[in-house]
C-alpha cells in the first residue's frame, strides 16, 4: 500500500480533456515526461511535434510563438528573456570570429554596446552606418559582413529609414538582415513583406516588453523568420545558450496580445495629437515623429506605413537652444502624469531627456540640433490631461 505522500505526488486523477475557455491553458515545466525510453530517444527537440524539456518549449510557449508569427507574417518564432536577449541571440547565431556586423548609428543603444563589448571580445568587429543613407550601408558591406541590423524608426531620434533600400542592398550581397521591429510591432508595416512586394527583412526581432505586453511589467523578446535554414541556426544557439522564459510571463503576454492593435492605435492617436500640438509651441525647435511632415524620413514612413497609417506612440522633441539642459531637466521633473522611466508601450506615459551628443558618432551624420532632446512614450491616459500636463510644465520654463 503506497503512502499518501507518494499519492500526493503521483496522483491518479487526470482532469477531463476538451476544456475550452478564452485563455489557453498554462503549462509550467522544466521536466517533461516520456511514455517510454524509445519515445525519449526518438524525440527531436528541434521541432514542435512534441515536447522534450521546458527550455525547448511547452504548449504555452508554442502557442505564443504561433500567435506572434501570425502578427508578423513569419513562420518560425523563438522567445528570449528580453528584447536585448533576442538581439544577442541573433548575433551569436550568425557571427563568429573575423566576421563583421553593420549597425545603424541610431540603433537601440544596448545593441551597439553588445557589439563593442561581447562581440568585440570574441573578435567580431562592427561598423556603424548612416541609416538615412543606403549608399553608406552599401559602401560598408564587405566579404566579412555577415549580419546587418536595420531599425525603423531609429531609437530616440526617430528617423525613418528607407527600409526596402537598406534590405535590398544587403540582399544583393547575400547578407542576412535583422530588423528590430519593436516600434512597428507587426502592425505599422509587414516586416517580411514591405508594401506587398514579398521582400522584407530576413529576421524580425521584437522587444515583447513594449506593445505586445502593454503593461510595463514583463520582459521578453521574440525572433521571427520565414526561413527554415535561419530558424535552425537560431534554434541551435537558443538551445546552447539556455534561453528560458517564465511561463507566468508567457501567460501575461497571451492575455494582452489580443488587444495589441487597439492599444497601439490609441497610443498612436494620442502621440500624434501631442506631437502636432508641441510642433506649434515656441519652446520647441523640432518635433521628431515619422508621421509628421518635416520629420526626418517622413516620406519613407509614408511609403512603408501609409497603407496602415500607423505609428507607435513614441516621439521626441528638441527644445529651443535658449533653454539649458538643466532647464529641460526641470521641465521633465515638473511633469506630473508623464513619469520618468525607460521603456515604452505601457499604459503610463513616460519621459526621458537624452544627450544626443553622447549617443551618436559625429563621423556618421552630423546631429543638426543644439537644444536638448526629450523622448516621450505616450500612454493610454486621456490626451487632454496629458496636454494639460505638458502645458503646465512648459509654462514653468
Ligand atoms: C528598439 C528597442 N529594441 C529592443 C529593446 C530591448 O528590449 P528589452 O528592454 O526587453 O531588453 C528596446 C528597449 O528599450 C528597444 O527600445
Amino acid at each position: 500500500m503506497r503512502k499518501p505522500i507518494t499519492d500526493l505526488i503521483h496522483h491518479p486523477y487526470v482532469p477531463p480533456a476538451k476544456f475550452a475557455a478564452p485563455q489557453p491553458g498554462v503549462f509550467k515545466a522544466s521536466t517533461v515526461f516520456f511514455a517510454d525510453v524509445a519515445a525519449m530517444r526518438a524525440r527531436d527537440w528541434k521541432t514542435k511535434a512534441g515536447y522534450t524539456y521546458g527550455l525547448h518549449g511547452t504548449p504555452t510557449t508554442f502557442t505564443l510563438e504561433e500567435r506572434l508569427c501570425a502578427l508578423e507574417g513569419g513562420t518560425e518564432c523563438l522567445l528570449a528573456p528580453s528584447g536585448l536577449a533576442a538581439i544577442a541571440l541573433v548575433a551569436f547565431a550568425f557571427l563568429k570570429t573575423g566576421d563583421e556586423v553593420l549597425i545603424p548609428d541610431n540603433a537601440y543603444g544596448p545593441n551597439k554596446a553588445l557589439c563593442s563589448g561581447e562581440l568585440a571580445n570574441f573578435g567580431i568587429t562592427h561598423r556603424l552606418y548612416d541609416a538615412m543613407n543606403p549608399a553608406d550601408l552599401a559602401a560598408k558591406l564587405s566579404d566579412r559582413t555577415k549580419l546587418v541590423w536595420v531599425e525603423a524608426a531609429g531609437s530616440v531620434t526617430m528617423e525613418f529609414p528607407d527600409l526596402p533600400a537598406l534590405v535590398g542592398a544587403c540582399r544583393a550581397r547575400g547578407v542576412i538582415t535583422a530588423l528590430d521591429n519593436t516600434w512597428g510591432a507587426g502592425l505599422a508595416f509587414a516586416p517580411f513583406d514591405f508594401n506587398g512586394t514579398g521582400q522584407g527583412a530576413d529576421i524580425s526581432v521584437q522587444a515583447l516588453t513594449k506593445y505586445p505586453s502593454g503593461g510595463g511589467d514583463v520582459l521578453m523578446g521574440s525572433v521571427i523568420t520565414r526561413d527554415e535554414r535561419l530558424h535552425r541556426a537560431l534554434k541551435l544557439s537558443h538551445m546552447r545558450m539556455g534561453f528560458g522564459i517564465g511561463i507566468g510571463d508567457v501567460e501575461t503576454l497571451l492575455r494582452s496580445l489580443p488587444s495589441i492593435a487597439l492599444r497601439y492605435h490609441a497610443h498612436d492617436r494620442s502621440a500624434r495629437e501631442l506631437a502636432t500640438w508641441l510642433d506649434g509651441r515656441a519652446e520647441i525647435a523640432q518635433v521628431l515623429h515619422p508621421a509628421l511632415e518635416g520629420s526626418p524620413g517622413h516620406a519613407n514612413w509614408l511609403r512603408l506605413c501609409g497603407a496602415s497609417d500607423m505609428a507607435a506612440g513614441l516621439f521626441s522633441v528638441v527644445f529651443d537652444a535658449r533653454y539649458s539642459a538643466e532647464q529641460v531637466d526641470r521641465f521633465c521633473d515638473g511633469l506630473k502624469l508623464f513619469r520618468l522611466g525607460y521603456s515604452w508601450g505601457g499604459p503610463i506615459s513616460l519621459v526621458v531627456p537624452y544627450d544626443i551628443g553622447l549617443m551618436r558618432d559625429p563621423g556618421i551624420a552630423r546631429w543638426p540640433h543644439k537644444g536638448t532632446l526629450v523622448r516621450f512614450s505616450v500612454g493610454l491616459e486621456d490626451v487632454d490631461d496629458l496636454r494639460a500636463d505638458l502645458e503646465q510644465a512648459l509654462a514653468a520654463l
